[in-house]
C-alpha cells in the first residue's frame, strides 16, 4: 500500500538522500500519490510533497539536506486525501522526530484525542501522526529514544511497518506488525524497505523482521529485539534476484517488460519440479503435505483468476476444490476441517483481505499454503506451507508474470497433491516457457488494439478453463486504459451482457479446439450477428474460419494450458491500447500494488 525506505551507515549528506529517493523509486508501484524523505543530523530536515516521486525529487534542495541517517516514503492514501500536509514523513511538535508507516492504525483516533488534549498539535489527516507525537511524550517524560519508540509501538492497534528518526541520532528505528518490512545488509551501512528491491543494487544480504519486532539501524550495526527487548538472533539470507530484475532493461514500462520477462518466470517455476519420465510433479517442499480431503482457494484481482484456474485442475484431479474471493470468504463461513487446505493466492504475500482468510481459516483448524511470490512475505512466514512461484520482482501495479506463474505453479501444486501421472501433461508443462515465447515473438496484438483503441466497450468471453482467463483479460484491460470491461463465461452473454452488444463493442473469444469450441463458436455467432467485431484468441483459426473479424494466435499445448497462452495475447492487446492512450501504465490511477487494508 505505501513504500517504506531507511538507510543508516557510512554514507553521508547527499549519499543519503540519493539512496532514498533511489529506493522510493524502487517501491513507487506500492504507492504514488505523494512522497517524502526525512534526514537526521543535529536537526531533522524533511521535505515532501503531493504527487509522483518526481515532484519529491524537484523540491529536494540543490545543495541537498545534511544527515547520517534517513527514512523516505511513498503514499497511498487513506487517512486524508493525497495533499503536501498528508504527506509522509509525520514530524512532533518541535519537529524533532520523523515517522513513516505503512499500514492502518486503528486506535489513532482516541490515541489523537488524548494527545490533542494534553496541547500536541496535528498538521494532517493522517492516523500516522500520532506516532511522532507519542514519542515526543515519551521523551518529554524521561525516556530514551529507544525506550520512547517501543512505549510507542505498544500503544498501537493495528497493522503497521513504522520507521523514525531523530534529531541527534545516527540511528533508524523501526518495528512491524503484520506489514511488511525488511532489512539490507550492505557494505557500507544497512537499509530497511517494505520490500527487497528497494536496496538490491546495494545488497542482497536480508533480514526479513517477523511480527513484533523492532529494529535500530546505525552505522555500527544492527540490533533486532523482541517485544520484551531480548536480543534476537535472526539469519542473514541472501536473495537471488538479479538487480537488473528491478530495472526496465530498455522497455518502455515494467509491465511490457515483465510480460516480456514470462518464458524465464515460468522456467524457474518449473525449476526442478516435473518429472518427466514418470509424468509427475514432485514439489520437494510440499513433501510432508497430505492429500487433502477438500481445497478452499483464497484470493483477490489477478490471484483470484489463478485461484479459479487452480480450482478447476484440483477438481479435475479429483479433489474436491473451491476458489473464493478473500474478501467474503470470511461471510460466506465455509465449513473448515483438518482435511481442508486453504490456499492463499498472493503475489505479494501481503494482501489483508488474503491474509484475514488465511489467519480465519488456520483459527478454525484448517491447513494454509501459501502460493506467492516474496520470500519472506506474512503470508510466506504465517502458513503452514508456503510454494513460491518465483517470478522475481513485479513492479507494475498490474499483474502479468506473476498471474502465469500463479497458473503454472497450482497446475504443479494439483498434480503433486492429487499423486498425478501424465507424461502428456508433464511435457507440456515443460514446453510452456518455449511456447509462451513463440507467442511474444509473433502476435498481432498491437495492430488489434491500434484498431479498436476507440471502442466504446471491451467483452472477454470464455469457457472452462479459458473463462478465468477471460475475466483477467477485462481486469487488465481495465486497470490500466480505464475502458469499461467485463470478462465472464461465454454461456453467460445470453444472459444479460447481449443487451450491450453493438459494432463499438469488440468481443475476445477465447477458444480453444479441444475444449468446447463448439459452443464458443456458437457465442462468437450470437455476438457477431449483432454486430460486435470478433477477435477470436485461438489454437484453432481453421475452425474459427469467417466467424471471427481477426485471429490472435495461440500455439498448440496441452489443451488445459491454451488459456495460460491466450491471457498472453490479452495482456499484450491491453498493454497496446493504455499505449496508444497515454495512460500512466505501471502506476493506474487510484490503484497500488500491495493493498494492505481490508
Ligand atoms: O498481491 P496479491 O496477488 O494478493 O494482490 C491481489 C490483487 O490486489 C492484485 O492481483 C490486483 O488485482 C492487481 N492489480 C491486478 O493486476
Amino acid at each position: 500500500m505505501c513504500g517504506i525506505v531507511g538507510y543508516a551507515g557510512e554514507r553521508t549528506n547527499e549519499d543519503v538522500v540519493d539512496v532514498l529517493l533511489d529506493g522510493l523509486s524502487r517501491l513507487e508501484y506500492r504507492g504514488y500519490d505523494s512522497a517524502g524523505l526525512a534526514v537526521a543530523n543535529s536537526s531533522i530536515s524533511v521535505v515532501k510533497r503531493r504527487g509522483e516521486l518526481s515532484a519529491l525529487e524537484e523540491a529536494v534542495p540543490a545543495d541537498d539536506l545534511e544527515g547520517f541517517a534517513g527514512i523516505g516514503h511513498t503514499r497511498w492514501s487513506t487517512h486524508g486525501p493525497p495533499t503536501d500536509a498528508n504527506a509522509h514523513p509525520h514530524t512532533d511538535c518541535d519537529g524533532t522526530v520523523a515517522v513513516v508507516h505503512n499500514g492502518i492504525i486503528e486506535n489513532y483516533q482516541p490515541l489523537r484525542d488524548e494527545l490533542e488534549a494534553e496541547g500536541h498539535e496535528f498538521d494532517s489527516e493522517t492516523d500516522t501522526e500520532v506516532v511522532p507525537h507519542l514519542i515526543e511524550r515519551a521523551l518529554d517524560r524521561g525516556d530514551d529514544v529507544e525506550t520512547a519508540f517501543r512505549r510507542t509501538i505498544d500503544r498501537l492497534e493495528g497493522s503497521y511497518a513504522v520507521a523514525a528518526v531523530c534529531a541527534d541520532r545516527e540511528t533508524v528505528y523501526a518495528a512491524r506488525q503484520q506489514s511488511p518490512l525488511v532489512l539490507g545488509v550492505g557494505d557500507d551501512g544497512y537499509f530497511l524497505a517494505s520490500d527487497v528491491p528497494a536496496f538490491l543494487e546495494y545488497t542482497d544480504e536480508v533480514v526479513y523482521l517477523e511480527d513484533g519486532q523492532f529494529a535500530s539501524i546505525r552505522s555500527s550495526g544492527v540490533e533486532i529485539t523482541d517485544e520484551s527487548g531480548a536480543i534476537v538472533d535472526v539469519p542473514v539470507e541472501t536473495v537471488d534476484w538479479d538487480p537488473e530484475d528491478a530495472g526496465k532493461s530498455g522497455y518502455d514500462h515494467y509491465m511490457l517488460k515483465e510480460i516480456h520477462e514470462q518464458p524465464r518466470a515460468i522456467r524457474k517455476c518449473l525449476r526442478g519440479r516435473p518429472r518427466a519420465l514418470e509424468g509427475t510433479v514432485s514439489i520437494d517442499e510440499l513433501d510432508d503435505v497430505p492429500r487433502p480431503e477438500r481445497v478452499h482457494l483464497v484470493a483477490c484481482g489477478t490471484s483470484y483468476h489463478a485461484a479459479l484456474y487452480g480450482a478447476r485442475l484440483f477438481r479435475e484431479r479429483g479433489i474436491p476444490a473451491t476458489a473464493a474471493l478473500a474478501s467474503e470468504y470470511a461471510v460466506d463461513a465455509y465449513p473448515v476441517d483438518d482435511g481442508t487446505l486453504v490456499v492463499g493466492v498472493t503475489q505479494s504475500g501481503e494482501t489483508a483481505d488474503t491474509m484475514r482468510a488465511l489467519r480465519d481459516a488456520g483459527g478454525r483448524g484448517a491447513r494454509t499454503l501459501a502460493v506467492t511470490n516474496v520470500v519472506g512475505s506474512s503470508a510466506a512466514r504465517e502458513c503452514d506451507h508456503v510454494l513460491y512461484i518465483r517470478a522475481g520482482p513485479e513492479i507494475s501495479v498490474a499483474a502479468t508474470k506473476t498471474f502465469t506463474s500463479q497458473q503454472v505453479a497450482l497446475a504443479m501444486l494439483s498434480s503433486a497433491l492429487a499423486d498425478a501421472r501424465s507424461r502428456e501433461f508433464v511435457e507440456a508443462l515443460r514446453a510452456l516457457p518455449d511456447r509462451l515465447q513463440s507467442v511474444l515473438d509473433d502476435s498481432r496484438a498491437r495492430e488489434i488494439a491500434d484498431e479498436y483503441v476507440d471502442a466504446d466497450a471491451y467483452f472477454f468471453v470464455g469457457r472452462g478453463y479459458a473463462a478465468p482467463v477471460a475475466r483477467e483479460g477485462a481486469l487488465k484491460m481495465k486497470e490500466i486504459s480505464y475502458r469499461y470491461a467485463e470478462g465472464f463465461p461465454a454461456g453467460e452473454f445470453k444472459h444479460g451482457p447481449l443487451a450491450l452488444i453493438t459494432d463499438r463493442t469488440p468481443v475476445f473469444a477465447v477458444i480453444n479446439r479441444e475444449a468446447n469450441a463448439e459452443k464458443m463458436l456458437g457465442n462468437v455467432k450470437e455476438v457477431a450477428s449483432r454486430g460486435a467485431p470478433v477477435i477470436a484468441v485461438t489454437d484453432a483459426p481453421e475452425a474459427v474460419g469467417h466467424h471471427a473479424d481477426h485471429v490472435l494466435r495461440v500455439p498448440d499445448t496441452h489443451w488445459r494450458f491454451t488459456p495460460i497462452l491466450a491471457n498472453v495475447q490479452l495482456q499484450l492487446v491491453a498493454y497496446w491500447v493504455a499505449n496508444r492512450l497515454g495512460r500512466s501504465i505501471d502506476k493506474p490511477r487510484n490503484l497500488a500494488k500491495s493493498v494492505t487494508v481490508e
